[in-house]
């Protein structure tokens, strides 16, 4: 398996100065956010996101450098995404992040809720001085798609008659809207015509699906020790997601078990071993496989270069995580 830091290699300095620049950005205003900061900057993320957006900016400008308003949409990109982590855990009562402990465990909520609301605030500012309407129209939906995704992950808790369709809908608002609208406003910034920004959305949202179909595939697959809390967490907690949802199709029985909300001895052990013994992983890896193809397509229109065959690589990437 490549390294995902290896595919990076395109915008390694980019993102070395991108690190500086947030943990200074965010770190300004004051102490508690300072340490805050330290804490979700300082602790090397993949910084996934903003790579891609670097990596489409490289690949829509291929023989000048980028500009300062591309490394800023980066920088606002993974604050965006930082911010709703913050939240996220606070909402999931999660202790550990990429095995540190959160900023809620770490503070406390009222921090946390404060420091995240900073975060997309601040986000939203650096936004508007970017001074490209377009480019605020797509970042602005994206906040607003992140709480409609968690809104729609909530009130769909232990519904055993969610659709596919509707997984995939909220698997947009909750992860893909950020990839396709930040890699599509890296093409505004760059002046690309569009039809050209529509392949760039289309590849942040077809990538962004397959990324989420993984994650849900190794939430049932991985270890607890590899995932940082126990295997199948997403479905005890109400979180249905592709495996369950084929899954449900072969086994009729395991809707009941979902309703009662596995509040029995031994329910969550039954609906684990029915999801085993059905096809819901193998076509949860053939949906991830479908969209990390779709992303790869999307692709073609782009001149070759060095990051857009990074691009190109980390559809690839996306699914060698579960092999
Ligand atoms: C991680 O999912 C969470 C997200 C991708 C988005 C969370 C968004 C919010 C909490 C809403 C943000 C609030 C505002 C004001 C816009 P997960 O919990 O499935 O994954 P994890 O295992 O990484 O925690
Ligand atoms: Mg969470
Ligand atoms: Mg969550």
């Amino acid at each position: 398996m490549s390294s995902v830091l290896s595919l990076f290699a395109p915008v390694e300095a980019d993102l070395e100065l991108l690190s500086q620049n947030l943990k200074t950005l965010i770190g300004a205003r004051h102490p508690i956010l300072y340490a805050a900061a330290e804490h979700l900057f300082g602790s090397k993320g993949k910084q996934l996101r903003p790579a891609i957006v670097l990596l489409m900016a490289r690949a829509t400008l291929p023989n000048q450098d980028i500009t300062p308003r591309h490394r800023r949409l980066a920088e606002i990109t993974e604050m965006i995404h930082t911010a709703s982590l913050v939240h996220d855990d606070v909402v999931d009562e999660s202790i550990l992040r990429r095995g540190m402990p959160t900023v809620h465990s770490s503070f406390s909520n009222r921090v946390a809720v404060l420091a995240g609301d900073f975060l997309f605030a601040q986000a939203s500012w650096h936004l508007a001085y970017l001074d490209d309407l377009q480019v605020v129209k797509l970042l602005s939906e994206v906040i607003m798609d992140l709480a409609e995704g968690e809104i729609q992950q909530g009130l769909n808790h232990f519904d055993a008659t969610l659709s596919i369709d509707a997984y995939l809908d909220k698997s947009y608002y909750k992860t893909a809207s950020l990839m396709a609208n930040s890699v599509k406003a890296a093409g505004v910034l760059s002046q690309a015509p569009e039809p050209l920004l529509d392949n760039l959305y289309a590849y942040g949202r077809h990538l962004g699906l397959a990324f989420q179909i993984v994650d849900d595939i190794l939430d049932f697959t991985s270890s607890d020790a590899v995932l940082g809390k126990p295997a199948g967490s997403d479905m005890r907690q109400g979180n249905l997601t592709a495996p369950v949802l084929y899954a449900l199709e072969e086994h009729p029985g395991l809707e009941g078990l979902i309703d009662r909300e596995f509040s029995q001895e031994g329910d969550l052990e039954q609906a684990l071993e029915m999801i085993d013994n059905s096809q819901g992983l193998a076509k949860s890896r053939t949906l991830a496989a479908h969209h990390a193809h779709l992303a790869l397509e999307a692709l073609q229109d782009l001149p070759a270069s060095a990051p857009r065959q990074a691009l190109m690589d980390i559809t690839d990437y996306v699914l060698s995580r579960i092999h």
